[in-house]
């Protein structure tokens, strides 16, 4: 007996008219015209069914604090670093907390249920770590939260950092997170990078730093998180956030690069809303984008997924925890707009996320989990382009979030009455 059939699906993959058949939290069955009565049917109708979004990159401490204590005037990354380092001694767990589930109910509703976050453990309280801790806990039945140890103002810049770290992981943090390119000098980047592998293999956890978030072509310390990768023996554990300053390296030194981090089975985890806010700050005419090589990489067989990052906090005062926002940002800065290209980029926002994370059960094939999202859309490409409601958003098998479909009412003489979302203009490819 099945819990749940969602009949009629379009899955990301170009397959059509599938129904899944779901038993115990589980996808038991993948197939057309699925011969059961279940206790509860949905009919996808032909729309897409994807498993649930991923980000592998956020920041869940400063997340809805926008405007505390005062706006980013400058709109950079230092700016932003400078002002939540004045909201930070003052923020209560309370607070924290109370945000980050709010941030939860936004992000379920959009169907992401997969979250990496950042935790900033530069305030020697570790508040945030707290707050992290009992937010994992508290959303546990609905996201699954992991949490990084973030020396936000540099392990070796910051007094007190590399105690207040080490007691995050002792608390529970999953991963060690670093900052290489906000250190003081290269040496002490290069000498981090080293120091926090060396914990995490210690310690027996994966690796995902900030690394070189910088216009710098100079600024390479992705080759020493490579080469410290391999000689701990932590491949395909580690992640590489943003590399921007891949961007503006040459080309001969990339060539190099590239093969490194590739045997060393590097994450890659762009974030090309705020990349393409925060980089070329620098620049007058022309403006660099500043979001990492990302085509150059997946060609090379990097694992490539990409991140949210920010939503209203000190360095990003827009995004919704709408990863197809994110994605459609993404088309656009790596110019990737052939049909196969944005396969690839709905593939970043999840299978390529869900590896980043190392997540276990996740996807659409018998056996997985039964996490599913139905959106008003009939396909990969068309979900990119009107980044659509949620329809449905399906939990081990429950239903944990609805949308009504977005239909538009249009009073036109000898027009159509109405518009379902925009597909009713769906070029045929
Ligand atoms: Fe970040």
């Amino acid at each position: 007996m099945f819990d749940l059939i969602v009949r009629n699906a379009n899955l990301p993959d170009g397959r059509k008219g599938v129904d899944i058949g779901i038993q115990g939290g589980k996808i038991i069955a993948v197939e057309p015209n699925l011969q059961a009565q279940p206790r509860e049917e949905i009919d996808a109708s032909g729309r897409l069914v994807s498993p649930p979004f991923v980000d592998p990159h956020f920041h869940m401490d400063a997340t809805l604090s926008l405007g505390l204590p005062r706006m980013n005037l400058s709109g950079t990354l230092l700016e932003g670093i400078a002002l939540w380092g004045e909201l930070r001694p003052i923020v209560t767990k309370e607070e924290l907390v109370d945000r980050a589930l709010r941030y939860c109910d936004l992000a379920v509703a959009q169907g992401l249920l997969f979250i990496r976050s950042h935790v900033d453990t530069s305030d020697p309280r570790l508040v945030t770590v707290e707050a992290m801790i009992e937010v994992r806990e508290k959303v546990a039945p609905y996201i699954d939260l992991q949490l990084v140890a973030f020396p936000q103002d540099g392990y070796y810049r910051s007094p007190g950092a590399i105690d207040a770290l080490n007691r995050a992981l002792d608390m529970g943090v999953d991963i060690v997170g670093g900052i290489p390119h906000f250190e003081r000098t290269m040496g002490e980047g290069t000498a981090s990078v080293e120091a926090l592998c060396r914990i995490a293999a210690d310690r027996g956890l994966p690796v995902d730093m900030h690394c070189d978030e910088t216009d710098d072509p100079l600024s390479r310390h992705i080759e020493t998180l490579a080469a410290e990768t391999i000689r701990f023996g932590l491949q395909g554990r580690v992640a590489g956030s943003h590399l921007t300053s891949m961007h503006s390296m040459d080309n001969y030194y990339v060539s190099k690069l590239i093969p490194l981090m590739a045997e060393a089975e590097i994450n890659v985890i762009p974030n090309p809303l705020i990349n393409i806010m925060l980089q070329g700050r620098h620049d007058t005419y022309p403006k660099r984008r500043g979001m990492t090589r990302v085509r150059e990489l997946m060609d090379a067989g990097l694992n490539v997924s990409f991140g949210h990052d920010c939503v209203m906090d000190p360095w990003y005062s827009m995004g919704s925890g709408d990863m197809l926002e994110v994605g459609h940002m993404a088309i656009h800065v790596a110019q990737m707009a052939g049909i196969d290209d944005k396969k690839r980029i709905f593939d970043a926002l999840t299978v390529n996320s869900a590896k980043t994370m190392g997540l276990e059960g996740y996807g659409l094939e018998k056996g997985c989990k039964a996490d599913l999202v139905i959106l008003q859309a009939s396909d990969t490409l068309e979900a990119l382009r009107l980044k659509p409601n949620r329809l449905a958003v399906i939990r081990r098998g429950k239903v944990i979030a609805r949308s009504a479909p977005r239909i538009g009412e249009l009073f036109l003489e000898g027009r159509p009455a109405r518009i379902d979302g925009g597909l009713d203009y769906v070029p045929r490819y």
